[in-house]
């Protein structure tokens, strides 16, 4: 294990995620925790993540006391470069010269760090203050015209630092850089997708023993993933309930009935609840609303299908797609506020008294992908971008009807098969279509004049959808998706671009 200290960093995330790709297991632990803590993990190495602009900001959190003598070899990035310098006797400086963004890093010494790099490399920086002096012992190896100690190195004790950030793509060489660390550590390769869902399907077999469990298939990676895990493990003693709540787009309904079932041989129950979700959100507009409706409509047919099940004998278990992510962000504590409530079709209500199983709680979503492969998941599944829980119901800026669902999804559908045909898919992270049902506008079309409504476009890129930009989607692209939807989608006149980041923007219109 590679424990990642997160002095609350956006990039802590990410570090952890870079060094799974070097196949090297790791985790973020918060920099609050006590060392015995942390030691406990038997971590092979450490990372100190970035965090607040500079050691001397208020409140900068400190390195977690007596780090630096358990001999576990250590790396420190950005702040936590500087707060390993100032630890042990470096000098950090209040220069008041900021460098943000791509810059020019001259390595001096190639030591263990930049090995076989390239003497000049370009590099990502944000950061305030600097590290003025490295501390006894250690070797200064690379600097920028703006900050003389931009890395240094003690071999014999096994630490190591750099002020710029390798963990992101625009470091021309973090990643070798990551992987250098990780080699001098002593860490090896060994974490990969055949173990870890080797690794899972006997974790399942452990907790689950010879009991029976359920699992509600979304439509989703997470739940198809999780579900697959869970029949390697235990077979015919989980049972999958689909609820279709007749909110998912154009295919994707069959997706799961017919090639997830195909392709795993899960026992699945289906239930067409589409009438009936449709009724209960008759005349709402209010998105709030409209999440919390579907919410508790879930939950209500999921149980029902529960106690029908329970009819051939206990269920002990809840089988869900909890990712890593998700528990880090609700055991880190960072206090991140809530924007909507988010809810997941799966997400269950902990109070129906099930143990969890969870077999993707230590898994990055891009993880869950390469397992979902693994196991021979339909690409289309593994691939699909997210997609709400409460589905097309918050792409409808207005009420909800059966009609509208139609039209939404035959325009979703064209746009989705446009950006696919055009190589886009993976560079786009998802692309909403919204119906802007309350809202006419006046269009041609023949020699007629129509009255109808527009669709929304919003392509977007991100990480990790906290933060997204709108999607550079090629003029003759969106030229296609245009006239398809306006051609084919009747009561579409008008198909527009939404050009928002976000922030300030969220990515679903609701
Ligand atoms: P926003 O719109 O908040 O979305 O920028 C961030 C990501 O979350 C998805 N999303 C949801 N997912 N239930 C879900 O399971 C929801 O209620 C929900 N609302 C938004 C959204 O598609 C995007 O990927």
């Amino acid at each position: 294990t590679v424990l990642v200290v997160d002095f609350g960093a956006q990039y802590a995330q990410l570090i952890a995620r870079r060094v799974r790709e070097c196949h090297v297991y790791s985790e973020i632990v918060p920099s609050t925790m006590p060392v015995e803590e942390m030691m406990a993990k038997n971590p092979k190495a450490i990372i100190l993540s970035g965090g607040p602009s500079s050691v001397y900001a208020e409140g900068a959190p400190p390195v977690p006391h007596g780090l630096f003598d358990t001999g576990v070899p250590t790396f420190g990035i950005c702040y936590g470069f500087q707060a390993m310098a100032q630890a042990l006797g470096g000098e950090v400086a209040r220069t008041g010269v900021a460098e943000y963004g791509g810059t020019p890093l001259e390595v001096l010494d190639e030591g263990v760090i930049f090995a076989g790099l390239p003497t000049s490399q370009t590099v990502w920086m944000s950061h305030g203050d600097s590290v003025a002096a490295a501390p006894e012992g250690f070797a200064v190896t690379a600097s920028t015209s703006e900050t003389p100690v931009a890395a240094f190195e003690s071999v014999e004790r096994g630490l190591y630092g750099v002020q710029f950030h390798p963990e992101v793509l625009h470091s021309e060489h973090g990643q070798a850089v990551l992987k250098h660390f990780l080699e001098a550590a002593g860490c090896r390769p060994s974490w990969t997708m055949l173990n870890i869902v080797e690794d899972s399907i006997e974790a399942v077999r452990r907790q689950v023993g010879d009991g029976r469990a359920i699992c509600a298939l979304s439509g989703g990676v997470d739940s198809a993933v999780a579900a697959a895990i869970v029949q390697r493990a235990i077979g015919d003693r989980l049972t999958c309930v689909f609820v279709d709540h007749g909110l998912l787009r154009k295919g994707e309904a069959e997706q799961v009935e017919r090639d997830f079932v195909a392709a795993t041989g899960v026992k699945l129950r289906v239930v067409d609840a589409a009438d009936r979700f449709l009724k209960a959100l008759e005349g709402v507009s209010d998105p709030e609303e409209k999440r919390k409706i579907i919410g508790r409509e879930f939950i209500r047919v999921f149980e029902d299908e529960q106690r029908a099940i329970m009819a051939d004998g206990p269920v002990d278990f809840l089988v869900q797609g909890t990712l890593y992510p998700d528990v880090v962000e609700s055991g880190g504590g960072t206090g991140t506020a809530n924007i909507k409530s988010h809810h997941n079709v799966g997400g269950l209500p902990e109070d129906l008294q099930f143990t969890l199983v969870e077999p993707l709680r230590a898994l990055f979503k891009d993880e869950v992908r390469r397992a979902g492969e693994e196991l021979g998941l339909p690409a289309a599944m593994v691939w699909r971008q997210p997609f709400p829980g409460p589905g097309l119901a918050i792409r409808i800026v207005g009420e909800v009807t059966g009609e509208r669902l139609d039209l939404l999804r035959e325009a979703d559908a064209i746009a989705r098969e446009e950006l696919s045909r055009a190589g886009l898919d993976r560079q786009i992270w998802q692309c909403p279509v919204v119906l802007l049902a309350d809202v006419r506008s006046v269009g041609v079309q023949g020699d007629g004049r129509t009255y109808g409504h527009p669709v929304v476009l919003r392509p977007v890129t991100s990480e990790d959808a906290m933060t997204a930009d709108w999607a550079r989607v090629p003029y003759d692209v969106l030229s296609r998706i245009s006239t398809r939807i306006t051609n084919e989608v009747r009561e579409v006149n008008r198909v527009v671009l939404d050009v928002t980041s976000k922030p300030p923007g969220t990515i679903e219109w609701e």
